[in-house]
């Protein structure tokens, strides 16, 4: 055999074990009764920028295409999405308490305004995440509104 053709087997077969390393993708719930979306505040607009955008890593219901199955995509794909609902889980929005949300707004302002996010490594293959200046003022501007809406609220509360 040719260097090469034991460098193809090699790679071949490495490749083929780390399909073997056990990964959890974490878990889909489509039945969310505390999302932020479901629960009618946002503006079509801005919902579908987020559920385009940012729904996948900080929701539970992520869509995971074919190869996010597949090693060693599935490690990154599992750690970014278990990181992304630990920071930010739009899916249990309501049962965040009014600093919570005002904080996690207030850190989305800074994320967005900054182009952290939606990560690159996702919008490199997700296309359709990229967000345009206008539709990162958008979000902004909805993120501010948001803040007033959340503190107004508590204060009928007392
Ligand atoms: C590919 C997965 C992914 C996508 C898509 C994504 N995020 Fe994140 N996000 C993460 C991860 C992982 C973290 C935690 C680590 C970090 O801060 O980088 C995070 C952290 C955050 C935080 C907390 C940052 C902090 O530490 O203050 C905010 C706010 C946030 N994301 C907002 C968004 C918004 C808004 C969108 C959509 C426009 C979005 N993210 C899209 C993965 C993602």
């Amino acid at each position: 055999m040719k260097t090469w053709q034991y460098l193809v087997g090699g790679i071949v077969v490495v490749g083929l074990a780390i399909q073997l390393v056990p990964h959890e993708l974490p878990a889909v719930e489509s039945n969310n009764p505390a999302d932020l979306i479901g629960s009618g505040v946002v503006d079509g607009e801005v919902a579908n920028l987020l559920k385009t955008a940012c729904y996948d890593c900080h929701s539970n219901e992520t869509k995971y295409p074919w190869y996010s199955q597949v090693a060693p995509v599935s490690w990154l794909v599992g750690k970014d999405t278990r990181e992304g609902r630990e920071e930010l889980n739009f899916s249990t929005w309501q049962e965040y308490d009014m600093m919570e949300k005002l904080k996690k707004l207030d850190d989305l302002v800074i994320e967005v305004k900054e182009g952290e996010m939606p990560m690159k490594i996702y919008t490199l293959i997700h296309t359709e995440a990229r967000l345009s200046d206008a539709q990162r003022q958008q979000l902004v501007e909805w993120a501010e509104t948001m803040m007033d809406i959340v503190a107004e609220e508590e204060d009928g509360e007392e």
